[in-house]
């Protein structure tokens, strides 16, 4: 399986620490942010991967991470021209993985759980897709969870009268078909492809699965709190000590 790290945007609700560079390289805890994901597919197993950034810095992740050698990962990078969303970003990603299934993960999501199990679950489905669910303070923030007779219904992108406390977590695994879906979509009221609108393609047709995460999860990129929220969680976690897997310096 390969691996797709998303990381453009233009990370507004960050500013003004997003001025002059990517919300991906910022800092939390002691780390550049998009080690996280990173580490988190590598744990998975998943060292080939692709890397989609914004034009103007592009060049900072090539500086930062090179080929990957260091990481013991293999690295390659793609630039999405204009901000258009997580599922425009993920369209840029068809040539990369070539008809294999893949793993996506969002460049400002930290990740606590090890997710090899779902991810080998995922090797052994047929076909289809597998998103994270967890159990959040704030979901109007998030795609959320609506689920019904214990059964996952649709997903509803940041609602006003969330039906759940599920937040839909920035890692998703699909099979090759995600890339023809994503040429269908039209764009949301925000103007971007919406990732949600993938996944609820998937669950109507029968072939959404999804795994509850046990550990702690942060979107950096949602506010400022919640990017120093992270930095202490990660300060108190085994993600701090991950230096002693990967070599990162
Ligand atoms: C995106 C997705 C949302 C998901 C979140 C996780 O939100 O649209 O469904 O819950 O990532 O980080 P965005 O960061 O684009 O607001």
């Amino acid at each position: 399986m390969k691996g797709i790290i998303l990381a453009g945007g233009t990370g507004s609700r960050l500013n003004p620490l997003t001025k002059v560079t990517n919300k991906h390289l910022l800092p939390v805890y002691n780390k550049p942010m998009i080690y996280y994901p990173l580490f988190t597919l590598k744990e998975a197993g998943i060292d080939n991967v692709l890397i989609v950034s914004g034009r103007g810095h592009s060049g900072s992740f090539l500086e930062l991470l090179g080929s990957g050698a260091g990481l013991g990962m293999h690295l390659s990078y793609e630039v999405q021209e204009e901000a258009g969303g997580i599922a425009q970003a993920l369209g840029l990603a068809e040539d990369f993985a070539d008809n294999e299934k893949i793993v996506v993960v969002l460049g400002d999501n930290i990740i606590e759980d090890n997710i090899s199990e779902a991810v080998d679950k995922f090797s052994n489905q047929s076909s289809g897709a597998r998103i994270f669910l967890k159990s959040v303070k704030n979901p109007k923030a998030y795609g959320v969870a609506n689920i019904v007779d214990e059964k996952l219904a649709e997903i509803i992108e940041k609602p006003e009268n969330p039906p759940s406390d599920l937040a839909v977590i920035g890692c998703y695994m699909y099979d090759s078909r995600v890339f023809e879906i994503v040429k269908n979509l039209s764009p949301s009221h925000r103007n971007e492809l919406e990732i949600t609108d993938v996944n609820n393609y998937y669950l109507k047709s029968g072939e959404l699965e999804y795994d509850v995460l046990n550990g702690f999860w942060g979107d950096c990129g949602e506010s400022f709190d919640s990017l120093l929220e992270s930095a202490h969680l990660i300060k108190d976690s085994r993600l701090a000590k991950m230096d002693n897997h990967l070599n990162l310096f």
